[in-house]
């Protein structure tokens, strides 16, 4: 949803782009030269059977996997080898596959430790409750203990904590069931309204397209197709990318 999008020099800028980017690990090459584009204020969807490069393609635009060639660029500033951490305080957040929540704290300690840039606490967790309000009635809970859902929830307030400009997400609906899946994409949407882009990767492309500005669909370290969701049609249903959610 491009609602948010500012106006003015540097609005066309994407936020993020990859140009011709390989990667790989040891001798082995991943990413095949790879260009990805996320606009500012847009839902970009990365889709993509199994072993696509998917997940390398995201540790390399946030920093955390080196490029062999090509560039990386944020807010049209060239980043290679720059690393996750001054990437994040560009306005970078990535929720890495699994989720990466803190299973043995409780939700209130999960966001009171995402707030690294001195946001008051009350004020993150009163944030954090009205945007997923079933945080609200489970504060106390053991993070291990939620469910799937909740914890994608708790994992998306935990990187909205840092007010970011992009947020990245792998396998959002990883283990969900359809309705979750959904429930998720309709939060996202809200969130992408409020102006924050997302780029987020799915194997399963239908409930994503719903919210998606454009998407992309790799395949064996490649792009093979890219655009908005309607002209992708006849990609969308090619075999590999599954049927539901
Ligand atoms: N740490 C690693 N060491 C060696 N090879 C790796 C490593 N991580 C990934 N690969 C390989 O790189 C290729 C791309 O993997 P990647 O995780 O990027 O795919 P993906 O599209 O995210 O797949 P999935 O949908 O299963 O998450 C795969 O062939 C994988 O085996
Ligand atoms: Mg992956």
């Amino acid at each position: 949803m491009s609602a948010a999008a500012p106006s003015g020099p540097g609005a066309e800028v994407p936020l993020l782009e990859l140009r011709g980017v390989t990667a790989g690990y040891g001798r082995i090459q991943v990413l095949h030269g790879v260009d990805l584009v996320v606009p500012r204020g847009e839902v970009v969807a990365l889709l993509g059977p199994n072993g696509a490069g998917k997940t390398t393609t995201l540790l390399v635009a946030t920093g955390q996997h080196p490029v062999s060639s090509g560039c990386v660029h944020v807010a049209g500033r060239h980043v290679n080898g720059v690393r996750a951490e001054e990437l994040a305080r560009l306005g970078l957040c990535t929720i890495p596959e699994g989720r990466g929540v803190f299973r043995s704290l409780t939700v209130r300690e999960n966001l009171r430790m995402a707030s690294y840039r001195g946001v008051d606490e009350s004020l993150l967790v009163e944030r954090a409750v009205a945007r997923f309000p079933r945080l609200g009635e489970r504060l106390g809970q053991v993070a291990g203990t939620l469910s799937g859902g909740e914890q994608q929830m708790l994992a998306m307030a935990r990187g909205l904590a840092t007010d970011p400009a992009l947020l990245i997400i792998d396998e959002l609906s990883m283990g969900l069931a359809p309705l979750i899946v959904a429930e998720l994409y309709e939060l996202v949407a809200g969130i992408a309204r409020e102006g924050v882009s997302i780029l987020v990767v799915e194997q399963f492309a239908r409930t994503v397209l719903g919210v998606a500005d454009r998407a992309v669909i790799m395949q064996h370290g490649q792009v093979v197709a890219a655009g908005v969701p309607a002209d992708l049609e006849a990609e969308l249903s090619a075999a590999y990318l599954g049927a539901s959610p």
